[in-house]
């Protein structure tokens, strides 16, 4: 059993702290933000992520999970400290790295024994030496410590299960001492014979930019064979199921859609060109699927615009979907914010749902009209879109949608609509990559 302190407790802090606590080591995530600390001491969970609550309830009532605003305390009490803070996109696509650096001198400040540090949070290349170089610094008792890189491949919305049962852990570092320590944090995942990549710390920091990168040029490859679809008549989806069938390219991460979103893959994509350019490469692959992102947002405004025939002045629309993805309530770059402010600029009226992200997304729009139920929202619009693949939405009642509102022109961005349902109750309806009418 290991003390560690995390310290950041976003999403990767809050899920990585209280799965580790989950493993049997005793964890306290920390954090300089006194309200976000009472809000977990109170067991309340800031953010909307499925499981995360009855991790940490479990963990906290074992005794194994605590959290605190003593940065400097819970560092001097730990072996290892894992920083997962923020880094987000700082200018010309660069991250902002002030918050890992700034945790970085409060270890250096703080250690005092041998002790493990560890990242987390998704830094650029190089970022690890330049952490140690910090530590080293500013540890004036100049105590012996490693360096460890470990990126997180947490999705939100299953980033609870993605922690305790992951496809495999990346551990970057130096010597066997550093390797030993990480491997005794995961120790319970080799039970389920979970691989783990041992590496140098900058493959490390590289495996977690080239899977991103990777995931978001599938995602673009795909919603641009979609489009291909629409102009031949072909049915995408059984093109991805085809395609998905070989081995070497598998089914995942294959649905077209309005255009990834999300506070990793827009961010994450640029960081890599700007690594690249630094070093003198490129990445055109990656420089091309975020092009057709945006493409794609675009795409999808304007295939809304043609079922009104080109004029969408004066229409009431309703949008079901606000977050970037089902299952959380996270609206950074979520197409829907593209589609919103294209409409508005268009004079359509704005009717928005989603059963958890209305409030995050009334920050960004604050005098978008917001409802609690999708019934409310569509009622009288004389159009609809689906921007977001919540489960309340694949199993709509289309025959009550039919009888709500005004006219059955419906947009279905993430293909989760029946074609032959919308067809036999007369919708007049488009999708992405499939049959439209
Ligand atoms: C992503 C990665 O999947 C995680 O492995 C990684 O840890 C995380 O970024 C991160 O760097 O922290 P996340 O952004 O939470 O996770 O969500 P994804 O499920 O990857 O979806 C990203 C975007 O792609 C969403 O907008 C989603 O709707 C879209 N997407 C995904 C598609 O349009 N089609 C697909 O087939 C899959």
């Amino acid at each position: 059993m290991k003390i560690i302190t995390i310290i950041g407790t976003g999403y990767v802090g809050l899920v990585s702290g209280a799965g580790i606590s989950d493993f049997g080591h005793n964890v306290v995530c920390a954090d300089i933000n006194e309200d976000k600390i009472k809000q977990l001491i109170n067991g309340q969970i800031p953010i909307y992520e499925p499981g995360l609550y009855d991790l940490v309830d479990r963990n906290v009532k074992h005794g194994r999970l605590s959290f605190s605003n003593d940065i400097a305390g819970s560092i001097e009490n730990s072996d290892i400290i894992f920083i997962a803070v923020g880094t987000p996109e700082g200018a010309n696509g660069t991250s902002d790295l002030t918050a890992v650096y700034e945790v970085a001198r409060a270890i250096g400040n703080s250690l005092n024994g041998y002790k493990v540090v560890c990242t987390k949070s998704t830094v650029p290349i190089g970022t690890g030496a330049e952490i140690l170089k910090i530590i080293k610094d500013t540890n004036k008792s100049k105590n012996d410590f490693d360096y460890v890189s470990n990126p997180e491949f947490l999705r939100e919305g299953s980033a609870v299960k993605d922690f305790l049962w992951p496809d495999r852990v990346i551990i970057g570092a130096s010597n066997e001492k550093a390797f030993d320590f990480m491997k005794d944090v995961y120790r319970p995942l080799y039970i389920n014979e979970t691989p783990i990549i041992e590496t140098s710390i900058e493959t490390a920091e590289l495996i977690k930019y080239a899977s991103n990168a990777f995931l978001s040029v599938k995602i673009s490859y795909i919603n641009e064979i979609a489009n291909i679809c629409d102009a031949i008549g072909a049915d995408v989806h059984v093109v991805s199921k085809a395609m998905g069938i070989d081995g070497r390219i598998s089914p995942k991460f294959l649905h077209p859609g309005p255009g990834f979103g999300g506070s990793c893959f827009p961010k994450d994509t640029k960081a890599l060109i700007a690594m690249a350019e630094a070093l003198g490469t490129d990445v055109k692959v990656v420089e091309s699927a975020i092009e057709a992102n945006q493409s794609q947002k675009v795409r999808m405004v304007n295939k809304l615009i043609n079922l009104f025939n080109d004029d969408v002045h004066g229409k009431t629309i309703a949008i079901l979907g606000l977050s970037f993805k089902a299952q959380t309530d996270d609206v950074r770059e979520s197409p829907a914010i593209n589609m919103i402010a294209a409409l508005k600029d268009r004079g359509a009226i704005i009717k928005a749902y989603d059963p958890v992200a209305n409030e995050n997304m009334k920050k960004i729009f604050n005098d978008l009209d917001i409802y609690n139920s999708w019934e409310d929202a569509v009622c009288d619009a004389d159009g609809v879109v689906i921007m977001t693949e919540w489960n309340e939405f694949r199993g709509l009642d289309l025959p009550r949608l039919k009888d709500l509102v005004k006219s059955p022109n419906i947009l279905d961005c993430r293909n989760i609509l029946n074609i032959d349902d919308l067809e036999s109750l007369g919708f007049h309806y488009d999708n992405v990559g499939r049959k439209k009418a």
